[in-house]
C-alpha cells in the first residue's frame, strides 16, 4: 500500500493534500454542534446531485410531459418515488441547513477578518442555491411552479428601459412555455450545479488558508507549540470526521422521518397546488413561494411600489455581502460582544422569521404594517451595526478558547 502511495504521490498530491486538509488541518478544538452545519450541507449537495441525476434519466423536460413525467417517476419508475422526494425534501433541507450554518456565522462572527472570502464565497453559493431552487421548481411544471415562476420573473420588468426585453430574454417566449421550461431544466442540472461545486471548492480553500474560527472568536494560531501546532487545535481528522458522524446521524434521523411521513410536509416542501398541471388560463387563488424564499418575498410586498419593492428585496441579500464591512467589534464572537449586539441579532432572526410566516400568508393591511416593521428591523441590524459595534461596551475576549 504505502508503496503504491509512493508511487500516486510522486505525480499527484494525494497524501499532500490528504494532510493538508484533514489529518493536519488544525481545528479549534471547542467546536459545537452549529459547527456540523458545513459538513452537512456538504452531505445534502452530494444527496441533490446524486438524486439529481437519477431523476434526470426518466425526467421529460417540456410542456407537453413535464408534469405526466414526475407521475410515471412516483408510479412507475422503481424506487422513483423515494428519489423524487429526497430530492424535494432535500431542497428544503438544504436551505434549512445553509440557514442555520450562517446564523453560526453571525454568532460567532466568523466572517471577520480574516475570513471576509469565506463569507464572499458563502454568500455567492446562497445565490447560486436561491437560482438552483426557483430554477428546480419550475421543472414539474404545476400550477404554482408556472405561476411562482411568472410571479418572479414578471420583477424583472419592473426595471425601468431595459425590464420589459429583459423579462422576454429570461423567459425565451412572450409568457413562460415549454422554452423556458428547457432552458431551467439545463441550467438546473448542468449549468449551476458546476457553478455550485466550484464554488464550494473556493469555500472550503479559503477558510483553509486562514483557519476556521471557534465559538470564543479567539484566533487559535497565536498559540503554538514547538511543532508549530496550534495548542488549541486537534486534527480535522480522525477527532471531527468521528464527531461529524454523530451530526450526520441525527441528520439522516430527522431527515428519514420527512422523506418516509411527512414528504408533503403539510405543504411546506410541495405546495398544493402543484399537484396540478400548469394551466396558463387559470391563476391559482393564493401564489406564495416555497418557504424558504418567503422572508424576501415579504420584503418585496412590505414596499408599495414595485420597483422599490425589487431594490428593497435585493437590497435585503446584498447587504448580507458587505457585512464583513460593518462589524467594527473589537472581538468576533457574540460572547464577548455587548448586550446591543446581542440584541439586534436576536430581533433580526425573529424579525426574519416572522417575515418568512407573513411571506406565506394572503396579504391584509395588517400583515402589511408588520412587514413593514420587520424590514425595518431586518436592515437596522446590518446599517446601524457600524455605530452599535463601535459604541457599546464589550468583554474581553480570552487568549485560548475556553472549552
Ligand atoms: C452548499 C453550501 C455550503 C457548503 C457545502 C458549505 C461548507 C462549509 C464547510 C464544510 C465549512 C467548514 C465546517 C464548518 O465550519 O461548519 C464551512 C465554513 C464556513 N461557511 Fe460554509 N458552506 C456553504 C454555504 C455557506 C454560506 C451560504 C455561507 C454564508 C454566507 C457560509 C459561510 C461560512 C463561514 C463564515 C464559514 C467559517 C465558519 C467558521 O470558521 O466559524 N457557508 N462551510
Amino acid at each position: 500500500m504505502s508503496k503504491f502511495m509512493d508511487w500516486v504521490d510522486a505525480r499527484f498530491p494525494a497524501t499532500k493534500m490528504w494532510e493538508e486538509h484533514l489529518s493536519k488541518y488544525y481545528a479549534p478544538k471547542n467546536f459545537n454542534f452549529l459547527y456540523f452545519f458545513g459538513s452537512l450541507a456538504l452531505l445534502v449537495l452530494v444527496n441533490q446531485i446524486v438524486t439529481g441525476v437519477w431523476l434526470t434519466m426518466s425526467f421529460t423536460p417540456s410542456a407537453e410531459e413535464a408534469f405526466a413525467s414526475v407521475e410515471y417517476i412516483m408510479r412507475d419508475v422503481e424506487y422513483g418515488w423515494i428519489l423524487r422526494y429526497l430530492h424535494s425534501t432535500g431542497a428544503s433541507a438544504f436551505f434549512i441547513v445553509v440557514y442555520l450554518h450562517m446564523f453560526r456565522g453571525l454568532l460567532y462572527g466568523s466572517y471577520q477578518k480574516p475570513r471576509e472570502l469565506v463569507w464572499l464565497f458563502g454568500m455567492l453559493i446562497y445565490l447560486a442555491l436561491m437560482a438552483e431552487a426557483f430554477m428546480g421548481y419550475l421543472l414539474p411544471w404545476g400550477q404554482m411552479s408556472y405561476w411562482g415562476a411568472q410571479v418572479i420573473i414578471s420583477l424583472f420588468g419592473a426595471i425601468p428601459v431595459i425590464g420589459d426585453d429583459l423579462t422576454q430574454w429570461i423567459r425565451g417566449d412572450y409568457l413562460i412555455s415549454g422554452i423556458t421550461l428547457n432552458r431551467f431544466f439545463a441550467l438546473h442540472v448542468v449549468a449551476l450545479p458546476i457553478v455550485i461545486l466550484g464554488l464550494v471548492v473556493l469555500h472550503i480553500l479559503a477558510l483553509h488558508e486562514v483557519g476556521s474560527n471557534n465559538p470564543d472568536g479567539v484566533d487559535i494560531k497565536k498559540h503554538k507549540d514547538e511543532n508549530g501546532i496550534p495548542l488549541d487545535g486537534i486534527p480535522f481528522h480522525p477527532y471531527y470526521t468521528v464527531k461529524d458522524i454523530v451530526g450526520v446521524v441525527v441528520f439522516l434521523f430527522v431527515f428519514c422521518s420527512v422523506v418516509f411521513f411527512f414528504p408533503e410536509m403539510g405543504g411546506y416542501f410541495l405546495e398544493k397546488p402543484n399537484f396540478e398541471q400548469a394551466n396558463a388560463f387559470k391563476t391559482p387563488e393564493h401564489i406564495a413561494p416555497v418557504w424558504y424564499f418567503t422572508p424576501f418575498y415579504a420584503i418585496l410586498r412590505a414596499v408599495p411600489d414595485k420597483l422599490m419593492g425589487v431594490i428593497a428585496m435585493g437590497a435585503a441579500i446584498a447587504v448580507l455581502f458587505v457585512l464583513p464591512w460593518l462589524d467594527r467589534s473589537p472581538g468576533r464572537s457574540m460572547r464577548y460582544k455587548g448586550w446591543i449586539s446581542k440584541l439586534f441579532l436576536l430581533v433580526f432572526c425573529v424579525a426574519f422569521v416572522i417575515l418568512g410566516v407573513l411571506g406565506v400568508l394572503a396579504p391584509t393591511p395588517g400583515r402589511t404594517l408588520l412587514s413593514q416593521v420587520c424590514t425595518v428591523l431586518y436592515f437596522a441590524y446590518f446599517l446601524l451595526m457600524p455605530f452599535y459595534t463601535r459604541l457599546e461596551k464589550t468583554k474581553p475576549v480570552p487568549e485560548r478558547v475556553t472549552g
